[in-house]
């Protein structure tokens, strides 16, 4: 008998079809308003899914005693309790090392955003505001010849520190548990603790999964220790950040601006504070959203969906 799989998440033609050729596929859409309701709903009885961006906590879990594989489109497994996972025989796979370099590029599209005041004056322009040249009112800041602190130093981290040194001829350093040779060898990188990074960069790009340890890193305290006219980047979570920490920083000026691709509560509210302030670039989390490295990463997910029914060893297991 085929094996089921739950997907929430739109695929390709090709990609679908090659799960439907291996089991029997139910497709929930979680954009329609009933989406979770029907997501618990296919639950029952499935072996595997797949999807992204909903934490699948024990409720959803005890629908779905019969599950074998959570395949993540995503790097990031904050979405899940890795123990409760192990406990309960669960593997989760998810979909690194595809995204790396487009996560990189969405980090220094809002460097490049923030110093540069990209979206401000775009919106500046279309609002009839460019009569004569421009004056010190509109100047940005520049990028290159500054210092990048990457907060994190994986993949992302590491890519993010190839382009500022070898594109940008920026000074990088960095925080990290354990030192990455590697990088300091190619990228000049140095290692720091927290507090001088954040006392040092002008740019502050935080790449750290979340975690017990990273949630809420940077708050009022470390706010307080970066330059006024340093810049925040964050690309990792949310909640890695004090939210409203940040928002006083940056309404106050204590900082100069924000890039912000991911937020505490997703979507962010229309309503939020963050989107009034003019140095702050906020995008729609999109950090690995281009269509390459979504089909790439959707085939992945894929390979490590098909290899856990199979009885395999997926190849971005996280667990087991
Ligand atoms: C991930 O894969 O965890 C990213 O945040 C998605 O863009």
């Amino acid at each position: 008998m085929k094996k089921r799989i739950v997907l929430y998440k739109a695929l390709s033609p090709d990609l679908l079809a090659r799960l439907q050729a291996a089991a029997e596929v139910t497709t929930v859409d979680l954009a329609r308003p009933d989406g979770m309701a029907r997501l618990r709903d296919a639950l029952p009885g499935a072996h595997g899914v797949l999807g992204a961006s909903v934490r699948l906590d024990a409720s959803l879990l005890d629908l779905a005693p019969e599950l074998e594989v959570i395949s993540s489109v995503s790097v990031g497994v904050d979405n899940y309790d890795i123990a409760d996972l192990d406990r309960r025989g669960i593997v989760l796979t998810n979909t690194p090392d595809v995204l790396t370099e487009t996560t990189a590029d969405t980090g220094f599209a809002l460097i490049l955003a923030t110093a540069r005041r990209v979206v401000e004056l775009a919106n500046w322009v279309r609002d009839g505001h460019w009569r004569s040249g421009l004056g010190p009112a509109q100047f940005g800041s520049d990028v290159h010849g500054k210092t990048l602190g990457i907060v994190g130093m994986g993949r992302i981290g590491e890519a993010l520190a190839r382009r500022a040194a070898a594109g940008f001829g920026m000074q990088v350093i960095y925080h990290s548990q354990r030192p990455k040779p590697d990088v300091e060898a190619r990228y000049g990188a140095r290692r720091f603790a927290l507090d001088e990074l954040l006392a040092q960069a002008d740019f502050v790009c935080l790449t750290v999964p979340l975690s017990a340890a990273t949630e809420g890193l940077i708050g009022r305290g470390e706010l307080a220790l970066m330059k006024p006219e340093a810049i925040l980047i964050n690309i990792s979570r949310g909640r890695v950040v004090d939210e409203q920490a940040l928002i006083d920083a940056l309404e106050t000026r204590r900082i100069r601006g924000a890039g912000l691709d991911v937020f505490v509560q997703e979507p962010l509210a229309a309503d939020s504070p963050l989107l009034r302030l003019d140095n702050v670039v906020a995008t729609p989390h999109i950090g690995s959203a281009t269509e390459e490295t979504r089909q790439a990463m959707a085939r992945c997910a894929v390979d490590n969906l098909l290899a856990a029914l199979a009885g395999r060893r997926p190849a971005n297991a996280v667990n087991g």
